[in-house]
């Protein structure tokens, strides 16, 4: 089971290890069978992936491959680049692809989904060790843009926080406190800027990666989710969580850094034949 995720920057040069300029990298993230056992083999190798069933044998080459014994830790070095383009005033995506139970909404917000343990926090009892093992690429970047401070000197950094559910082609916002208080949303273009904007969409300051962390959180509860064959827990939407990073100096003339940090959790790619993946639980939220 593949579980590609695509890094998009625009226009950025990203600062990666191997000083790659590229403006978009596919990464293929290989998830562990569940049961251990899978008739597909799969192999990886630099930059490659090999698959086997029976007689079928295809070779893919993609900018990244991580095998099943990727960490989420592991992952979050790929995508940390598009983290410090945001830093650096560069928009940048982060849109994970995959079937359903892939792994797409553990890798981006292990950690902080329903039932998940309390991912690590600076809060921890001294000493203790906390377990980070599942945070997600959004723990991580949070952690990354609220650390940051020492590098960033004297500009200072401004955070707010939008999270979007597209669901059936309806558009909600997931900061809204209650279902009852959501007003429908509609897409937009702003006639002199030509902006794409979803208007009326809540956008909250966040002060703290904990605080920030609480709100996905929340917002994460208010998901649609059901079951499918395939995941007990499937979001059947696309989660759109957009950062908006604004950091300012106090010399006025200075430019302000702004741009926004997108990560994209997509509705699982297969097709659904009839009602059979959806077959086991009809719950909807
Ligand atoms: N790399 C992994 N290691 C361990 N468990 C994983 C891994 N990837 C996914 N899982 C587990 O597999 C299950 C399905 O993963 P997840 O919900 O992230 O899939 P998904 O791609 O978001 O699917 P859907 O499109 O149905 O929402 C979850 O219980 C998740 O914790
Ligand atoms: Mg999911």
């Amino acid at each position: 089971m593949e579980d590609p995720f695509v890094c998009y920057n625009d226009g950025a040069e990203i600062p990666s290890e191997d000083e790659a300029t590229e403006n978009i990298r596919v990464l293929v993230r290989v998830r562990p069978a569940p049961d251990g056992s899978s008739s597909l083999a799969v192999d990886t190798d630099e930059g490659g992936i090999h698959l086997r069933r029976g007689k079928q044998n295809f070779h893919v080459k993609f900018d990244g491959v991580l095998d099943s014994r990727a960490t989420q830790s592991d992952v979050y070095r790929h995508v940390h680049p598009a983290v410090e383009a945001a830093l650096s005033g560069v928009n940048s995506t982060v849109l994970a692809y995959g079937q359903t139970g892939a792994g797409k909404t553990h890798t981006l917000f292990g950690g902080l989904l329903p039932g998940d343990a309390p991912a690590a926090s600076a809060s921890a009892e001294a000493g203790s060790v906390p377990d980070d093992t599942m945070s997600g690429m959004t723990t991580r970047a949070l952690r990354d843009i609220f650390d940051g401070a020492a590098r960033r000197g004297a500009r200072r950094l401004a955070v707010s926080a939008s999270f979007l559910e597209i669901y059936n082609e309806h558009l909600t916002d997931l900061l809204q406190p209650s279902m009852y208080g959501r007003m429908p949303l509609a897409i937009k273009e702003d006639n002199d800027t030509g902006d794409i904007f979803v208007r009326g969409l809540t956008e909250v300051p966040v002060h703290s990666a904990e605080g920030a962390m609480r709100l996905v959180r929340r917002a994460l509860r208010q998901r649609t989710v059901r079951s499918t064959d395939m995941n007990a827990r499937s979001s059947r939407s696309h989660g759109v969580l957009q950062l908006l990073l604004e950091q300012s100096s106090a010399d006025a003339a200075a430019p302000v850094l702004r741009a926004r940090l997108s990560l994209v959790d997509l509705a699982g790619s297969e097709r659904v034949s009839g009602e059979r993946a959806l077959s086991l639980d009809k719950q909807h939220r």
